[in-house]
């Protein structure tokens, strides 16, 4: 009986402790080894693009035209979630009510979202309420989204670490070591934000972009071997095509993933001794050359 005591007095400050550590570790490894961050202004700060802009120039402006670098607005400026925050299961009567449960959709398309403290969500809300475009657009998936947060799988990012497709022991940036990631130019990368199906996490599950799901269970089961990265970032390429707002551009790259061959046979038939019925045999044969279907969604 007193052994039994003597075992929970120690057992209840080894679980706190336990407890206290996991907790600290679990700030740590957010945003990098950073602390969850505790304002919209502090989110916007951490993740600037402009940190790396001065040395990797040419890779910045091509992320700049993609559309990673406006996750959050539609075609033409539309800033997507204002629409969602006032009608339908993600909305709110004010924005001071949103809560991190209002944003399903920052799991792909702000994910740093994720790592915040609650009041950042009612600071979105806001900004997304009075439509304020000029925040909405610096809030996207940013170089430090994939080299950092998503850059790795089955353990947490390191602190002080970007991750790339080699190990450099020093790197001049802010960020003073770069590590080998493998994962990252594996399609799986991608597919974290591209896609399976429903999201049954959230309450109501939410669906948006499936493609992943199409390039698994339709291309590779049918014996498709390129990656997405040999297809979409040919050498360092973050452009990131199509970019829906170029619509020659689009229609140039879309007539060539979708070869289109037509075959017609005009004839006519001759039911009868006087009746003429002009025919025609039409074949249309549209190839797939994407390694998935098309248009997503
Ligand atoms: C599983 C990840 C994921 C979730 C969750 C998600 N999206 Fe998306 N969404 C994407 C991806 C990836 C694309 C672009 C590629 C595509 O459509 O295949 C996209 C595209 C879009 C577009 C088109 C963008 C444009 O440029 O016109 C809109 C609008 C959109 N999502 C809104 C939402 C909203 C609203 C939610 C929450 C209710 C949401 N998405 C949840 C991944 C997601
Ligand atoms: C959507 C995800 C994504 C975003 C956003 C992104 N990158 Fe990348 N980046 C990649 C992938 C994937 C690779 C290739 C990794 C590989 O080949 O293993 C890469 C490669 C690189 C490389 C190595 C190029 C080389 O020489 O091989 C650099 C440098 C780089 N990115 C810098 C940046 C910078 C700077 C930004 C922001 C302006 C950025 N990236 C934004 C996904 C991203
Ligand atoms: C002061 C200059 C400087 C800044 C700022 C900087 N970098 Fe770099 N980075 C370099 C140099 C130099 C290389 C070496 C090789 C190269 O790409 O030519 C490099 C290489 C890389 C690589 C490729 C490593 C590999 O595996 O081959 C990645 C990824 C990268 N940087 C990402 C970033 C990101 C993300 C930022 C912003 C957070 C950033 N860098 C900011 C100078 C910088
Ligand atoms: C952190 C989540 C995330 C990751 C990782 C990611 N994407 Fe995206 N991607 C998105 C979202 C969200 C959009 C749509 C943004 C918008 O227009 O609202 C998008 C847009 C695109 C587009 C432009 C077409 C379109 O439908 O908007 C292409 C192409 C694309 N991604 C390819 C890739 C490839 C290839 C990779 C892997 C190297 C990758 N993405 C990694 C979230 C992601
Ligand atoms: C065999 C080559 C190939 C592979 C593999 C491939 N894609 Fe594509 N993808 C294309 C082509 C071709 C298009 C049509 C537009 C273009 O040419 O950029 C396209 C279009 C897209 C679009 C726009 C979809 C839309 O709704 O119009 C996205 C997003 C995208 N790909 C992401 C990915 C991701 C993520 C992967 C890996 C899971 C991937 N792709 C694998 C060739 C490929």
């Amino acid at each position: 009986m007193r052994g039994s005591v003597k075992y929970k007095k120690i057992m209840i400050p080894a679980l706190a402790a336990g407890l206290v550590l996991l907790l600290a570790a679990v700030s740590a490894w957010a945003g990098g080894g950073q602390s969850p961050v505790k304002s919209l202004d502090e989110l916007l700060q951490r993740y600037d693009s402009k940190r790396c802009q001065e040395c990797h120039s040419e890779i910045y402006e091509q992320w700049s035209r993609s559309h990673h670098a406006r996750s959050l607005m539609g075609l033409n400026g539309f800033s997507f979630m204002s629409k969602y925050l006032r009608k339908g299961p993600l909305a709110v009567k004010k924005p001071q009510e949103a809560t991190l449960a209002n944003f399903p959709c920052a799991k792909c398309h702000l994910p740093q979202l994720m790592n915040a403290e609650p009041q950042v969500a009612k600071e979105l809300a806001e900004v997304v309420w009075r439509d304020d475009k000029a925040v909405v657009s610096r809030l996207n998936i940013s170089c430090l989204v994939c080299h950092q947060d998503k850059a790795v799988v089955h353990h947490h990012p390191e602190p002080g670490v970007l991750y790339g497709p080699e190990n450099l022991p020093e790197h001049e940036g802010q960020v003073k070591a770069v590590k080998r990631s493998a994962f990252m130019s594996s399609p799986a990368f991608c597919g974290q934000c591209h896609g399976m199906g429903p999201n049954f996490e959230f309450t109501p599950p939410v669906q948006c972009a499936t493609l992943y799901g199409s390039y698994l269970h339709a291309y590779v089961a049918d014996g498709g071997a390129c990656t997405c990265l040999d297809c979409h970032m040919s050498g360092t390429d973050h452009t990131f095509p199509p970019d829906f707002s170029d619509q020659n551009a689009t229609a140039k790259l879309y007539r060539a993933a979708l070869p289109m061959q037509v075959e017609v046979l005009p004839y006519t038939f001759h039911p009868g001794h006087k009746q003429n019925a002009p025919q025609v045999v039409v074949g249309v044969n549209i190839q797939n050359r994407a390694g998935h279907r098309i248009p997503d969604g």
